[in-house]
């Protein structure tokens, strides 16, 4: 167990996964470095980078809504979706791996966007949406929530 991760876990444990969990993924195991078991869910390295990636673009949100122009600097993290283990790895497949690389064309576009922000926010939301329509639909409803209305 890492402890460091649990005041951050915990607070965003509200989140829905990809499903409701099952009992199949309530397994006692260890199967790597790169699991971790939340509230006797496991965790893995693709889970907690997409909920450091929902937390970071609410924060981003609410900053443009501010009226701030916005400059992140995460789009070599955000590569890690390629790669990071997956709770069903079976979902990781070449679907997965073009929307995956969709998002982040998308997403350099928002980072490097000047004005119109948050039309290229808009625009890189939609690519997190396809995918998880597609791949995991459980955290679709608080992934529309980041959508900045005009
Ligand atoms: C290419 C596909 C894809 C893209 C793009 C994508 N996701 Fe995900 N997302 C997934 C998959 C697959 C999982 C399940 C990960 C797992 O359980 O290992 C997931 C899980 C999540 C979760 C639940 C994490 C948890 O606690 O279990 C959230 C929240 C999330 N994504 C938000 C986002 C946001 C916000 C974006 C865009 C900024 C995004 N996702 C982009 C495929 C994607």
């Amino acid at each position: 167990m890492r402890r460091l991760k649990w005041p951050l876990l915990l607070a965003s444990s509200l989140f829905i996964a990809c499903g409701q969990p099952t009992s199949e993924s309530k397994r006692e195991e260890s199967r790597s470095d790169s699991v971790m078991v939340v509230n006797g869910v496991e965790r893995t390295e693709l889970a907690l980078l997409m909920r450091k990636m929902y937390d970071e673009m609410a924060l981003v949100k609410d900053s443009i809504k501010l009226g701030y122009t916005v400059k992140t600097n995460f789009l070599e993290e955000y590569k890690r979706i390629q790669t990071a283990h997956a709770t069903e790895p079976e979902k990781i497949d070449a679907t997965y791996k073009a929307m995956a690389e969709a998002f982040l064309i998308n997403y350099e576009m928002f980072e490097t966007s000047q004005d119109e922000q948050a039309k290229a926010f808009n625009g890189m939301l939609q690519n997190c949406l396809v995918c998880h329509e597609n791949k995991c639909p459980g955290p679709v409803k608080a992934i529309k929530k980041l959508r900045i209305k005009p």
